[in-house]
């Protein structure tokens, strides 16, 4: 076959993909094809523009490390992170809601003791966070692995530091007690531009869009027999809740601070000052479901 012209090049691209032996790899390459030719057919891009698109992919490819995955933040910021995950979560109504991990998770954070300030001095306000974990049956969960981190008081995660993982800050990991509780102190996050001096950046500049996050707090939770949970918490009176830069915010994980006084607090936890107290309860579905 030759003579391929821009009707019937589409069809012979994906004549060639269809013996591929793995089903899913198939269909894949197929809706590619599909897809990307019709993405060139409405565009009808010049070859200037064309060049400067792959020159674009291979800058987000050059600007990844072992620290900065450029090829995420561009999915991030075209949605495409959020809807992979809808996709992936179409949880039973109770079940507390989802959204993107980002770039700042570390593995192995260090574990506390419930009740420990994990600030690691960060500066800012002091925050209590207590929280429950229950299954869909609303039964607590016992020694549920609850992994958090947040930015600080200038919107810096403390891997963005000249020091990066080796000074760990405003994360960690408790476990739930008896009664599915945690709790722990840190400091009242900020809200944040994702990295922005990178290809991704240059995109969002070209789309007159500002690169910030609305303050939060991240959360994964695990335990045996559920599905583990990525999330955040939202700050209610932070700028940018409706314009995320990554589309991450629902109204279901936005949550008002409360004033904690000194003494104790409302779920039986003992303060040793005034501070802001961010609660909340979460639920996880079943695994498998
Ligand atoms: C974050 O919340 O840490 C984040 C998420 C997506 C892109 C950049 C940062
Ligand atoms: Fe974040």
């Amino acid at each position: 076959m030759r003579n391929f012209d821009e009707t019937t090049i589409t069809e012979a691209v994906l004549e060639r993909v269809r013996n591929a032996p793995n089903l899913r790899q198939r269909i894949i390459s197929e809706a590619i094809v599909r897809h990307l030719h019709d993405f060139v057919r409405e565009v009808e891009p010049s070859q200037k523009e064309w060049a400067e698109a792959i020159a674009f992919l291979t800058r987000v490819g050059q600007k990844c490390t072992d620290t900065r995955q450029e090829f995420i933040l561009l999915s991030d910021t075209l949605g495409v992170s959020m809807l992979v995950d809808a996709i992936n979560h179409r949880l039973p109504g109770n079940a507390t809601q989802t959204t993107v991990l980002g770039p700042f998770h570390v593995a192995d954070a260090p574990e506390f003791a419930l009740g420990e300030d994990i600030s690691g001095g960060m500066a800012s306000e002091p925050l209590l966070v207590e929280g429950r974990v229950s299954g869909i049956d609303a039964k607590p969960i016992i020694g549920a692995v609850v992994e958090f981190w947040h930015a600080d008081a200038e919107g810096f995660y403390d891997v963005q530091s000249e020091t990066g993982l080796a000074s760990l800050a405003g994360r960690g990991i408790v476990r739930t007690d008896a009664k599915g509780e945690f709790w722990f102190r840190t400091v009242v996050p900020a809200a944040y531009p994702i990295p922005d001096d990178g290809p991704v950046g240059d995109m969002l500049k070209a789309q007159a869009r500002h690169p910030y996050r609305p303050a939060h707090v991240h959360f994964m939770i695990s335990a045996p027999n559920c599905e583990t949970l990525v999330t955040h918490l939202f700050l209610a009176d932070s700028e940018y809740l409706d314009s995320d830069v990554v589309f991450g915010v629902k109204d279901a994980l936005i949550c008002e601070l409360e004033t904690q006084s000194v003494g104790p607090t409302a779920r039986g936890n003992r303060v040793a000052k005034d501070m802001a107290a961010l609660r909340y309860d979460f639920v996880l579905a079943d695994a498998g479901r």
